[in-house]
Formats: C-alpha cells, sequence, structure tokens
C-alpha cells in the first residue's frame, strides 16, 4: 500500500517510506531551485567544445552554485567529491569529472543539483563536443522525445506511475534502444532522493495513484544497444556494457493537479542539442 504524507514547508521531513504530497509554499521552493538548476546548465552550452576539461567544466559548475547561493547537493553526497556527474559516449550515468579533454563527437550528459534554501533542484541535459556521427544525434533526439512523453504521461488526469515508465518504454522500443533498468527516477523536494522510485520500463496503469503535491524527476537512460550496465571500479561510473552509446534527460517536475509544472525548463529554451 502506498501512502502518502501532506508536508509543508515548516515539516522535519524524513525518508520514511511516503510519497510527500507539497504545498504551494514546496512549489515555490522547487521553481527557485530548479530554475537556477536551468540558468546554470544554460550557461554551460557555451562551455562546452572539443578541449575542455570534464573538470574545468565541474569547477565552473560548483562556483556559479555557491555565487547563486546553493550549494552542490553532490558534493558529499555518500561520498561523491564533485558539483556535476558528467558522462560522456557509452557511460550512462555518474561520469566523474575529470582532467580528460573532449573530443570532437563526443556526447555528453551534465546532471547537477544546487540545493537552494532547503531545496533540490535535480535536471540534466545531453550537450555535443564539436560534430557528433549521425546515429549518436538520432539517440539524443529519441531520449529528449522520451522524457517529454514521459513528462506527458504524468499530466494525465487519473495517471498512475506506471504510464511514465510504459510511455518512455515504448517510444524506445520503435527505435530498437535499450532502456536502463539498474537507474531510476526519484521523489525529491527538501530529500535529494525520496519515494517514489520512477522507473523508465513499466506496465501502463500500474503503480501507485499521481497525486497533486507529488514532486519527482524523470531521467530516462537510453542507450543504443542493450540496456545492460556495468559500474566500473571506482565505484561510481556506470557504463553500458556493450560499450554502445547512451543518452540521458532529465527533468524535475510537480503535479499540479491540472498538469505538470517543470521546474527545470531552460529559461532560454536550451533544452536539448544543438545549441
Ligand atoms: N543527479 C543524480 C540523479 O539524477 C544523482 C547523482 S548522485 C552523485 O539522481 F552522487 F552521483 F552525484
Ligand atoms: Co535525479
Ligand atoms: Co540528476
Amino acid at each position: 500500500m502506498t501512502e502518502y504524507q501532506t508536508i509543508t514547508a515548516a515539516d522535519d521531513v524524513q525518508r520514511d517510506g511516503t510519497i510527500k504530497l507539497h504545498d504551494e509554499s514546496g512549489f515555490a521552493g522547487m521553481r527557485a531551485a530548479g530554475k537556477l538548476a536551468a540558468e546554470i546548465l544554460d550557461e554551460v552550452t557555451t562551455m562546452v567544445e572539443p578541449g575542455v576539461t570534464t573538470l574545468e567544466l565541474d569547477t565552473a559548475i560548483r562556483s556559479m552554485m555557491l555565487d547563486a547561493g546553493a550549494v552542490p547537493a553532490t558534493l558529499g553526497y555518500r561520498g561523491y567529491t564533485h558539483s556535476s556527474c558528467i558522462s560522456l559516449n557509452h557511460v550512462i550515468c555518474h561520469g566523474i569529472p575529470s582532467d580528460k579533454a573532449l573530443k570532437d563527437g563526443d556526447i555528453l550528459n551534465i546532471d547537477i543539483t544546487p540545493l537552494l534554501d532547503g531545496w533540490h533542484g535535480d535536471t540534466s541535459r545531453m550537450f555535443f563536443a564539436g560534430e557528433p556521427s549521425l546515429k549518436a544525434k538520432r539517440l539524443v533526439e529519441v531520449t529528449y522525445e522520451c522524457l517529454m512523453l514521459g513528462i506527458e504521461a504524468a499530466s494525465q488526469p487519473g495517471a498512475r506511475l506506471g504510464d511514465i515508465g510504459a510511455a518512455i518504454a515504448a517510444h524506445a522500443r520503435q527505435y530498437r534502444y535499450g532502456v536502463v533498468r539498474e537507474f531510476c527516477g526519484h521523489g525529491l523536494g527538501r530529500m535529494f532522493h525520496d519515494e517514489p522510485e520512477v522507473v523508465h520500463q513499466a506496465e501502463a496503469g500500474t503503480g501507485p495513484e499521481l497525486k497533486p503535491g507529488m514532486f519527482f524527476t524523470i531521467e530516462p537512460m537510453i542507450n543504443l544497444g542493450r540496456p545492460w550496465a556495468k559500474i566500473l571500479k571506482d565505484g561510481w561510473t556506470a557504463v553500458t556494457r556493450d560499450k554502445s552509446l547512451s543518452a540521458q534527460f532529465e527533468h524535475s517536475i510537480g503535479l499540479t493537479g491540472n498538469g505538470v509544472e517543470i521546474f527545470t525548463a531552460s529559461p532560454k529554451g536550451l533544452d536539448k542539442p544543438p545549441y
């Protein structure tokens, strides 16, 4: 049985297995955190090019968060020591920024979560370094469509959680892409990762009912090949087992009762490459 808990900004929130239903103060908090996250990724579009290292991007991201009065939620999270995850080519997610320079044709995901006034704005987009292959660009385009179809499914009256994964998987299947199962979207708000777990491949009509006031991410990871992932020895970097390319986009959303508010939409319309 799914339990829901209506909370206000004053409540001391814990991860206790319940799905939180937020009030208007929660929407205001997430709106600000999400907007900051999106503005930072907008700024990053001007910096991504061959020759730049992912550590340079991470450093710039950390500065932008601190300058805005936020802290990177990933810094010190379960021992993670960076302000972003930057996942190149066959890396699915949780790529660790390093002094390796981007190369012409790389595709990369940059995932950031500023914690602003106690609220988490979690979002990621794909970026191109130079000119990727046609098949890489098509994967990125379809992955963005998967995210938006998932959001559309969540905004239908009477929707259930499984409708999201069903919409995403149906679209990916048309291209014979693999939908990653090991990592999911998640509830968030004052917690970085909370209930519910938002799987990206599911049966329509199953799972908890979607209710106004729920906040969660949708963050499909789609592989050009098979869905299977493995984690490298560093304990973080998730890669495709078959070394095929992988793409991901992520938004943080809130359910309003007559649809969805996308907290992390790009103010400049820079939602997907080319930028
Ligand atoms: N931002 C990631 C997510 O979408 C979580 C990254 S946790 C980290 O949920 F520690 F790897 F940074
Ligand atoms: Co997330
Ligand atoms: Co994220």
